[in-house]
Order: C-alpha cells, then structure tokens, then sequence
C-alpha cells in the first residue's frame, strides 16, 4: 500500500515538511489534520506527484513512485479531489467525470467526449455509476457552474471515484460546507465511498474526521506529532495545545 518514508521539503527558506513517516493501511481510512499551514496539501502534493520530495520517498506497494509524474500516479491508482475545487464550469456534470476518465488532454477533449458518447464507450456507463455513489446522477446534464459547492464537491470526488483508485486522497472534503453540509458528505465518505477502500482525507472538521476515520495522524510546522486510534490521538495533550487550542 502507500507508505511515506522521511518525506521532506523546502520552499525557499520555508522547511514545510520535516522527516514524514506515513503507512497507509489497506482498506482504511486515515486522516490527516493540523493547523493551516501545517504542510497537509503539501504532503498530498508530493504523493500525487504535483512535485517531488528534496528528500525521502513514497512508495506505492512497494515500487518508488517520489519522482513519478501526476500523470503516471493517477495511472498507478493515486487518484484526489482538490481543497480548492477543479472542475470544468462550462462542461455538464456527466462530461466532467468522462473527462476525468479520458485524461487531462485539453486539447482533444471534446472530440474525444463526442466520440465516447457517440459509440457507447464503457467509460459513460464507468461515469455514471460514479455520479450515482456519489449522489449526483439526477444532475449529470446541468452544467457543473450550475451546482452548489457543497455538490462541486460530490463531482470532484465522482471524478477521482471514477478511476477506480487504489488509494483516494480527499483534500477538505467538507471545506466551505455548513455543519448541515458537512454531516451529508461525512456521511456519504463513510457508507459509500469508504467501504473496501484505502483513502486520506485531509480535514479540519473532527466531527467528520471522527465520523470516516480509523487512523489519524497530526500535522504540526511540517513535524508529525501524533499518530494512531482517533480517539487517543485528539485527547493528547501535545496535539489538543496544537491543534484545537489550549483550554
Ligand atoms: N508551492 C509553494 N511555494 C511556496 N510556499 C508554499 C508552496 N506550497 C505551500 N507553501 C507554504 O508551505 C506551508 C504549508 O502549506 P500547505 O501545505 O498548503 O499547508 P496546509 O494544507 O496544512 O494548510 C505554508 O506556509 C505555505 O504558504
Ligand atoms: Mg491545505
């Protein structure tokens, strides 16, 4: 599975990330927390290949994928949805998760979503059932500018779910979304997108943290300070100075 071994990275003068140890465990769900600014998106970005670690190594069953390109992780099975959504405005709801499938080939694109759907390619019956565990299949010909953000969300993870993904990386799932909002797609990560699956989930939320996850691990000035049960690790006293202010 994926596993981290003394990942760090610099920005300029700013060390982000010192030293992360990360086990991803088959099947489960992790999450990561930590004050903003704690290296979470950055962590997500070198797994998912959007740069490579200074030093240290990421290994996806085994085989270094740390100098791997975005493109070739998502081939190996990483696939993630963004803090701050990317999605296409002006393509429908259904084009978007097709287009996910196709590759990011701007160019192209509409000839080949025209021809997929002109020939019956299996991936519009892959994006389909893609919208539907995520809820959004009654949508799938509005336009995506059309949708509220909290279903912005629900596409951006329609379109990593629709790879079929070894691991799925959920970077703020919930960001933006009213305690309402955020207690539907805590809900659906945990009974439709979680079950058999091995994911990360980014969140400052614990209410959905404790809701989806069995393993947590607490980011703090790039340090992991604390790892483990979700339970144990929010009442250490290390992580609750941190992370949820001191009482
Ligand atoms: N591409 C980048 N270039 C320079 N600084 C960056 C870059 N990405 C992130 N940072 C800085 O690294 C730190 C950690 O950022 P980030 O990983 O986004 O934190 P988090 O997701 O935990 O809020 C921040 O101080 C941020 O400004
Ligand atoms: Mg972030």
């Amino acid at each position: 599975m994926l596993e981290l071994q003394g990942v760090s990275k610099t920005f300029g003068e700013l060390q982000v990330l010192r030293g992360i140890d990360l086990h991803l465990r088959q099947g489960t769900v992790s999450g990561l927390i930590g004050p903003n600014g704690s290296g979470k998106t950055t962590l997500v970005n070198i797994i998912t290949g959007v740069y490579p670690p200074d030093s240290g190594r990421v290994l996806l069953d085994g085989k270094d994928i740390s100098r791997a390109s975005a493109d070739q992780i998502t081939r190996l099975g990483v696939s993630r949805s963004f803090q701050n959504v990317r999605i296409f405005n002006r393509m429908s709801v259904l084009d978007n998760v097709i287009a996910a499938l196709i590759g990011h080939d701007k160019a192209g694109l509409t000839t080949l979503l025209g021809r997929a759907k002109r020939t019956g390619d299996p991936k519009v019956t892959t994006a389909r059932q893609a919208l539907k565990t995520v809820g959004l299949l009654e949508q799938r010909n509005l336009s995506a500018s059309e949708l509220p953000l909290p279903l912005r969300r629900r596409l951006e993870i329609a379109r990593a779910l629709a790879c079929d993904p070894k691991v799925l990386v959920l970077d703020e799932p919930a960001g933006g979304m009213t305690p309402a909002e955020t207690a539907s797609i805590s809900e659906l990560i945990r009974s439709r997108i979680a079950p058999g699956r091995t994911c990360i989930v980014i969140e400052h939320k614990m209410d959905l943290i404790s809701h989806v996850c069995q393993h947590l691990c607490v980011l703090n000035h790039g340090e992991k300070i604390a790892e483990g049960d979700p339970r144990s690790v929010v009442s250490q006293p290390e992580v609750i100075e941190a992370y949820l202010g001191r009482v």
